[in-house]
This record gives C-alpha cells, structure tokens and sequence, in this order.
C-alpha cells in the first residue's frame, strides 16, 4: 500500500495526515472554529487566510508524529472538491508543490470520497460493495459504493444538508456554533416526543414520495414557527426539549431512507460518514433499525466523522495503489459531482 501525505482545508480545518493504506501514521487537526464562532457561521475569506498562516507547520508536525523522512513517502494527496474555493487552493497549492520539490506522485481528492474512506480506518474487513450514508455541513446523500473509484449517488437532499439544518436550528435556538454538537449536547437534557415535526418527505408526480431524498428546510421553519409562537407567549422556550424533538426527527429521517435503500439494493452493510455520523440519536436509532433488518452499520470514531485528512489520505492511498494520479494542473471546484 502507497504510504500517502494527504492535506485537507476544504472548509474549516486544516488537517494533515500520513497514512499507509489503512494505517494511520499521523493525523493532525488544526480547527478554525474559534475564529468563525464569532461570526456565527464560516467566513470563507478567513478561512483561507487562517489555513495559509498555519499550513507550513501543520505539514511538518505530521512528518515528525509518523517519524517518517520524505524518502519513504510514496505520493501527496490534496482535496480539490468541493468546498470553499479559497482554502481549496491552500491545501492545493502546498501539496502540488510538495509533490514537485519531492518527486513525488500527487493525486486530487474529492472531498465525500474521503468521508467515504473514514469508515475503512477503523473497520479493516470492509469492503465495496456497501451503502454510504454521507452526512455533513454541506452534503446528505445515500451512494452505492460499488468499488474505489465507482460511486452511484442514490438518494440526496433537495434542499439543507443535515448539518446545515443543526447549524440553522441551533442558531435560532441561540446555541451557538457548530450547532450539531451543541444540539446533540442539550437534546440529551430533553424529551424527543414534547414535540411533533415534519420529517420532510419529497413528492413525486404519481403522488407518492421519493423512497430516498431528503428536505429538511420545511423541518427548519416548523421549528421557527415553535419558537415564535411560544416567545409570542412570553414563556421561557423549551430549549432541550425542542432540540431533542428536531434531532429526533431527522434521526429518523435518515434511517427510514438508509435502512429502505440498502435492503431495496440488497446491500448488507451501511457506512456512516459525515460531521452528522456524531450525532448520538442518529447513531441509536439506525443502529436500533439495522438490527431489526439484519443489517451492519459501521460508523467512523468521532475524529473521524467531521473533517480530517486521514481519510483523504486512505482513499489517495487505494487511488495511488491502482495507478491513479492527477496532473499537476487540476484545479479545484466549489461544487462537484461524486
Ligand atoms: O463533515 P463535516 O466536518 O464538514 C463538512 O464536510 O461539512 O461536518 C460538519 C457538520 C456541521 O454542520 C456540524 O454541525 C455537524 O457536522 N455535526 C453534528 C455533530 N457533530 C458535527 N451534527 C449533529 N450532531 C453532532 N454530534
Ligand atoms: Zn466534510
């Protein structure tokens, strides 16, 4: 197995790691969230100036916790998509010129196929193919992984990611950011069935609903609605028990259409990967409706559920082991598909 550098700044960490197929050598984290945390949200602009001012030292700690020289590196891998286009280019432009100064081999990642890989790093049986339930600040989507490089997107939402939702509703709940941690955190203090939410089903023509889409933007204003009828009232708002209720509901969302697409597909195996995958309710629930249908669920440990290079560096790994490499001209790209 190729013995990877991989950089990942698609958003708001700036994270290096050394990784040797599914072992990981070294992994380093760096996250911004501090800084955005008083604008309530990321400013790409700082984004990007915050991963540049770090990025040089977080590339050497890596190398000196994997206690490796650049002789034994056999590749660099960067994501090149999608994610904010000026701390792409961070991530991108040091790993290019490492791979000139080096000799090396460098190879462009996409973003959700490294949280695909996260589930490989902690699960050495497991093997394509399987379903993928990716869930982050910016993605909700069910992919057959049919084998590396094959993916076929199955299910997605049609408006806010699942982590967009707990970042919205935790900001109208005056929660802070990142809402879905806090969410997760005070939901624990609450009662999940105080209040009934839509779950967000997305119509078809025939008047049926897609088995496998998702909405959750009609689950982030009937919360609103909540809140200002009560604030209307002058009572205090049920704070816990209206996030345990919202994180309940898109819990059960997503494993209604997880649990429905793997058995439709006859696939045995569902991989959870995504800042989403943290998140207690959902990893009780689907866990719960996996063992009613005879499925396995594998979810990544924590640090590797939200962003990381680990995972980035796993997938350049298999890539890199199979000859793939990109040319040193690729750019990188807002919006991709998979
Ligand atoms: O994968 P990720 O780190 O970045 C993206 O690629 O988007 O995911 C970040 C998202 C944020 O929306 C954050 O609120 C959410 O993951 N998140 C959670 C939890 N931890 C992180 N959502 C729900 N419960 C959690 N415990
Ligand atoms: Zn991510």
């Amino acid at each position: 197995m190729a013995t990877v550098l991989a950089i990942e700044t698609s958003c708001d960490e700036t994270a290096v790691a050394i990784v040797s197929g599914r072992e990981v050598k070294s992994s380093i984290i760096s996250s911004q969230i501090p800084v955005h945390r008083q604008y309530g949200g990321v400013v790409p602009e700082v984004a990007s100036r915050a991963h540049l001012e770090i990025i040089n030292d977080i590339i050497t700690q890596a190398m000196v916790d994997a206690q490796l020289g650049w002789e034994e590196i056999d590749g660099i891998a960067a994501t090149c998509a999608p994610g904010l286009v000026g701390a792409l280019l961070v991530g991108m432009t040091a790993g290019k010129t490492l791979a000139m100064l080096y000799s090396k081999p460098f190879l462009g990642v996409h973003h959700l196929e490294g949280h695909i890989y996260a589930t490989y790093l902690s699960e050495p049986t497991l093997k394509p193919p399987f379903l993928s339930l990716l869930v982050s600040g910016g993605h909700t989507s069910l992919i057959h992984v049919q084998e590396c490089g094959a993916y076929k997107t199955l299910g997605e939402t049609r408006d806010d990611a699942a982590g967009e939702a707990f970042d919205k509703v935790a900001r109208l709940l005056k929660l802070g950011y990142p809402g879905g941690p806090a969410i997760d955190r005070i939901a624990s203090q609450g009662n999940s069935k105080a209040f009934v939410f839509p779950e967000g089903r997305v119509s078809l023509p025939n008047g049926g609903y897609h088995p496998y889409d998702a909405s959750f933007s009609g689950l982030k204003t009937a919360v609103l609605r909540v809140v200002q009828q009560i604030e209307q009232t002058g009572a205090p708002i049920p704070v816990e028990d209206i996030a345990a209720s919202f994180q309940a509901t898109v819990a059960q969302a997503l494993t209604k259409r997880a649990v429905r697409c793997a058995l439709d597909y006859e696939l045995d195996t569902i991989a959870v990967g995504g800042g989403v995958a943290a998140n207690s309710a959902l990893r009780k629930t689907l866990t719960a409706a996996c063992a009613e249908n005879n499925l396995r669920v594998l979810f990544p440990p924590l640090k590797f559920c939200t962003d990381n290079a680990a995972m980035i560096g796993c997938a350049a790994s298999e890539h890199l082991a199979l000859g793939n490499t990109s040319s040193l001209s690729l750019g990188v790209h807002s919006r991709l598909a998979l």
